[in-house]
């Protein structure tokens, strides 16, 4: 058992022990290494200042993050490329010069973040199209430079002759094996993972660190003990079986977006549009379950296709609609854990919603699945789910019975409209008051008939 964690910065390797563990890779690296390109603005995953690249395994390329949201305990084992690493001896690097030549900077205060995400793209592919620029730095803000020149800059990297960080930087450090270090535990086994978790009140595990890392910055979150599933490499799984996907708890959103796009399309479609590449590089799916926020991105669909969590290991199985009891209130013992996720693949009508005040890298006001399975032309079933009204993502039970039996029509929808308002309770807060909220559970079914069957006429 080892005392401490192991990561490489910038092809060195780096020990951190006892509670510096819990430093977030920011302030390692701008005060521990006084490598103070990296950027801090928002600490909260929000802006892209902070970006990062980092490689999990031999596999797999270098991928931007965001640092200021990431502790040092969750790096173990990992090859972190930072801003100073770019460049090449005197010479800056093929993004660093396009962003010259384009006057991607002004203040430069987001540059150094730009600059490692657009790195991050052209690890991928030797050209990118617009729409991969756009999406690639959808996590990083620029307040004055206008993204324009930013764009334009990234569009002009001669991706085939910059150097790739895979091939400057290829090595990772060995640390396959289980590490404890002050109230930090990474097991190598899942019975000692359970274990710790029993022992230890208050326990929490941390996976990708999207939400967790969020709470320790900006509402001095501590926990007591930290559990890491990351050394559980039976927890990587992601495959197909009989038309249910299989993700362990160490599946990355990014991953799981990846493998879905033409497996579940529509999904692809919200995930695409779910935080942004640093996000969903660290972020987890079973981290968007078990987070239980009722408005969580991937919830509405696992609702609405019955999706089941496994439990230690397959010891215990539950309906994820049965997993939430309450408000963060989950049917999970203190000496349980979430291990995979099983999601059904729906070939039946499904329309997903994500309504935010931002179509990028924004937390849902509202959100919706509806799912019909239709016979002979009329609906012979429905399951519809609502997040962003209640506590908890909401199936409409009366709504869902109204529709059964019945043909897709406007007045139908409209008619079910008022149903579903009547069975959601919202409350005001920053992203939408109850009233627009109320508006929106009506209006998304007639909405809703406009695309899935209008658009077919
Ligand atoms: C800038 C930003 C943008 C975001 N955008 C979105 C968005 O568009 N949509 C959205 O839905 N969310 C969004 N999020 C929230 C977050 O990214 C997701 O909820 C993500 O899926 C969390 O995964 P994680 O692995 O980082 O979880 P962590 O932060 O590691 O953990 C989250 C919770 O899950 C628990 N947990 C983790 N793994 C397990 C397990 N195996 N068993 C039991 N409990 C476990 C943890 O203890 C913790 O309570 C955003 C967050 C940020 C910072
Ligand atoms: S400082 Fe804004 S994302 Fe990290
Ligand atoms: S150059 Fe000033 S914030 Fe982007």
């Amino acid at each position: 058992m080892r005392d401490h964690i192991l990561f490489h910065v910038n092809g060195r390797e780096h020990q951190v022990r006892a509670a510096e563990v819990f430093t977030t890779l920011s302030n390692y690296l701008r005060y521990g290494l006084c490598a103070t390109g990296t950027k801090v603005v928002c600490e909260e995953g929000d802006c892209g200042a902070c970006t990062v690249l980092v490689r999990r395994a031999a596999t797999e390329e270098y991928r931007p993050i965001n640092s200021c949201i990431q502790a040092l305990h969750q790096l173990d084992g990992m090859s972190i490329v930072t801003v100073e690493g770019l460049r090449d001896g005197e010479n800056l690097s093929a993004v660093q010069e396009a962003m010259v030549a384009c006057h991607g900077a002004q203040c430069g205060y987001c540059t150094p973040g730009f600059v490692v995400a657009m790195t991050a793209l052209y690890e991928k592919h030797d050209r990118v199209d617009e729409k991969q620029v756009r999406d690639g730095l959808t996590g990083n803000l620029c307040r004055c430079t206008g993204y324009e020149p930013i764009i334009k800059a990234a569009l002009a990297v001669d991706g085939a002759s910059a150097a790739k960080m895979r091939d400057r930087y290829p090595d990772l450090p060995e640390a396959g094996d289980a590490v404890q270090t002050d109230r930090f535990f990474a097991p190598s086994t899942l019975d000692d993972a359970i274990a710790w978790k029993r022992d230890h009140p208050g326990c929490t595990i941390v996976q990708g660190g999207t939400d967790v890392g969020v709470w320790v910055n900006k509402r001095a979150f501590n926990a007591p003990a930290v559990l890491s599933l990351t050394k559980l490499r039976e927890l990587d799984e992601l495959r197909e079986e009989d038309g249910v996907i299989v993700a362990g708890a160490n599946v990355t959103l990014a991953a799981f977006e990846r493998f879905i796009e033409h497996r579940i399309p529509e999904l692809f479609r919200i995930l695409n549009i779910f935080g942004a590449p640093q996000i969903k590089n660290a972020g987890t799916l079973i981290g968007n379950i078990a987070n239980g926020s009722p408005i969580g991105d991937t919830l509405p669909y696992l609702i609405v296709a019955d999706a089941e969590l496994e439990l230690n290991g397959g010891a215990r199985r539950v309906v994820i609609s049965d997993f939430y009891k309450g408000y963060k209130q989950f049917d999970l013992g203190s000496d349980e854990l979430i291990t995979r996720v099983r999601v059904p693949i729906i070939r039946d009508t499904l329309k997903l919603y994500k309504v935010s005040r931002r179509r990028d890298l924004d937390i849902s006001a509202f959100t919706a699945a509806f799912r019909l399975v239709m016979n002979d032309g009329a609906i012979e079933s429905s399951r519809i789910a609502y997040g962003g009204v209640g506590p908890l993502v909401l199936r409409l039970p009366k709504t869902e019975a109204f529709l059964a039996g019945k043909r897709p029509s406007l007045e139908l929808f409209t008619e079910a409209g008022a149903i579903a308002r009547s069975e959601v309770a919202p409350i005001t807060d920053v992203r939408g008051s109850k009233e627009y909220r109320l508006q929106l559970a009506e209006n998304i079914l007639p909405r809703f008939w406009y695309d899935a069957f209008e658009v077919q006429r």
